[in-house]
C-alpha cells in the first residue's frame, strides 16, 4: 500500500517510518507530498487537531492515494491550552522553532514548577481514496512540564522545553527511538498501525 503523508517535515516523516517498521508493518510505502509532486501548501483552517488532520489527509485522498496526516501541538495548562492547534505559528508566520520557544519561556515567566503542566497531542487521520472504505482518526497524548530554559539538542519544535518528569529528560535529550516509545506521535502511530492491520493485510 502506498500511503501519502501530508507533510514535508523530515523529522515527522522519519519518526513515522520508524514507528511503522517497529509495529511490523512491512507492506506500506510511506511517501511525502514531494514524492507525489504536490508543491502547494495546505491551509490548516480547523480549530481542533482532528479537523486539521482530516483537512490535510484529504489532499492525497482526493488525488487517489491513501492519505495520512498528523496534526499535533502543545497544550499548556497555564495558557488555557494554548498554543494548541497554533503551535507551529505561535510566534507568527513562518514557523520559527526558536522564536516559538522564546515566546513560551516568556509567557510562563515566574510560574513555579507545579504550575507548568502541559501535554503534547497528536491526532492522526487516515483517509482512503473514494470507494476504498472508511477513514478514521486516532489520538495520542503525552503529559509533561515546560522547563524554564531549553535542554538537549535533538528533535524539533518545543522538544528542548518539554520535560518528562518520569524520565528526568526533555524530548530533545531522547534518542528518536526513546522518543517514539513515549511520545504523543508514537502513541498515536501505534494506535493507527493497529487499526490499519485490522482493516488491511499490511
Ligand atoms: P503541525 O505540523 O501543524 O502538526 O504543527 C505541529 C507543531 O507543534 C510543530 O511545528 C511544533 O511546533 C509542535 N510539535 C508537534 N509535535 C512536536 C514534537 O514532537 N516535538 C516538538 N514540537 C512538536
Amino acid at each position: 500500500m502506498k500511503l501519502v503523508l501530508a507533510s514535508r517535515n523530515p523529522h515527522k516523516i522519519a519518526e513515522i517510518k520508524e514507528v511503522l517498521a517497529s509495529c511490523g508493518i512491512q507492506k506500506v510505502e510511506l511517501l511525502s507530498l514531494d514524492d507525489i509532486g504536490y508543491s502547494g501548501e495546505i491551509a490548516e483552517t480547523g480549530t481542533t487537531f482532528e479537523e486539521n488532520a482530516i483537512i490535510k489527509a484529504s489532499l492525497p485522498a482526493s488525488m487517489g492515494y491513501f492519505g495520512l496526516a498528523d496534526d499535533s501541538g502543545l497544550e499548556v495548562d497555564a495558557l488555557g491550552g494554548a498554543p494548541g492547534v497554533y503551535s507551529a505559528r505561535y510566534a507568527g508566520e513562518p514557523c520559527d522553532d526558536a522564536a516559538n520557544n522564546r515566546k513560551l519561556i516568556a509567557a510562563l515567566e515566574g510560574l513555579p514548577e507545579e504550575a507548568r503542566g502541559c501535554r503534547f497531542v497528536s491526532v492522526i487521520a487516515f483517509l482512503p481514496p473514494a470507494g476504498e472504505g472508511e477513514g478514521f482518526t486516532v489520538r495520542g497524548v503525552c503529559p509533561g512540564r515546560i522547563l524554564f530554559q531549553g535542554r538537549g539538542y535533538d528533535g524539533f519544535g518545543y522538544d528542548p522545553l518539554f520535560y518528562l518528569p518520569e524520565l528526568k529528560k526533555t524530548y530533545a535529550e531522547l534518542s528518536r527511538e526513546e522518543k517514539n516509545a513515549v511520545s504523543h506521535r508514537g502513541q498515536a502511530m501505534r494506535l493507527f498501525a493497529a487499526e490499519l492491520k485490522k482493516r488491511f493485510s499490511v
